[in-house]
């Protein structure tokens, strides 16, 4: 099924039992890439809860300035705008926050369990099903502008994905061997973010922290981390209180990583 845009954007609205997000919903046939629209939207003034739906991106990003696949009829790709009243040094614990509601998510739709992997990637038997890219852009007059941009493998059959993501991508529809329904699965996101967000405001990060911890398998392995062109190896041991990852050396000495310095490898 494509999407039928105008429909698809009044009936996600509509069905949307959310507090925050979902103020304004836009579904696009093609964009170079929904984060860069919901940034141009921002910087003229958009409300807190605008979503961008696209149903292809010819320049979807990724972090670390790689490029997301995004085929159209098979992927989800959507941003959604956030305004939070936060010191930008703790834009981190937004981007722990995305990772909850998005493993939740992939977790109501997948036949086999589906995990975080640091910083914000989500797995299934280690192939990655989808990933978020958080951006703060700061202004000087507004509060701080959060854009929160995730992408799934929705129905993406194997040999639809080129060859330097075949081995490390899959889709919902690769492990469940069924095709599975895009709309069903962006209102859930979309309702998930928005309670995450809630529980948030009223109950602080460490309730964001103990349930990044309860939905990865990362915590007590040896990983490696890339920050610039030094790698570091070490235990991950927890998410510290501004959501940055611990490290364990092997000297003993523990230091935080920030989700936006990083690629990791886990063994
Ligand atoms: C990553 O795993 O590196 C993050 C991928 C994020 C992709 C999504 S697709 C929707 C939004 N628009 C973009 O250009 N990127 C994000």
């Amino acid at each position: 099924m494509i999407y039928d845009f105008e429909s698809d954007a009044a009936n996600i609205k509509n069905n949307l039992n959310c507090t925050r997000i979902g103020s304004v919903v836009m579904v696009l046939p093609e964009i170079d890439s929904t984060n860069n629209l919901v940034k141009k939207y921002l910087l003229n003034g958009a409300e807190e809860g605008l979503v961008v739906i696209a149903e292809s991106q010819t320049k979807g990003r990724g972090r670390l300035g790689r490029t997301w696949y995004s085929p159209s009829k098979v992927g989800i790709y959507l941003s959604v705008l956030l305004k939070p009243q936060f010191a930008p040094d703790h834009s981190s614990i937004f981007t722990i926050l995305a990772g909850v509601a998005a493993v939740l998510t992939i977790n109501e739709f997948s036949h086999q369990r589906a995990s975080l992997k640091w910083p914000n990637d989500i797995v299934i038997s280690k192939q990655k099903v989808s990933g978020l890219l958080c951006e703060l852009v700061q202004n000087r007059i507004e509060p701080n502008g959060l854009i929160i941009g995730i992408g799934i493998n929705v129905n993406h059959l194997p040999e639809q994905f080129p060859e330097n993501l075949k081995n490390s991508a899959t889709s919902l529809r690769i492990v469940n061997g069924l095709s599975v329904d895009r709309l069903t699965i962006i209102q859930s996101f979309l309702m998930n973010l928005d309670r995450e967000y809630q529980t948030y405001l009223t109950k602080g990060k460490q309730s964001m922290i103990e349930k990044w911890r309860l939905n990865t398998d990362l915590f007590g392995k040896k990983i490696s981390i890339k920050r610039g062109s030094t790698i570091i190896s070490g235990i991950a041991k927890r998410l510290n209180d501004a959501g940055q990852l611990v490290l364990s050396q092997e000297n003993g000495s523990e230091e935080a990583f920030e989700s936006g310095e990083i690629t990791s490898r886990i063994y």
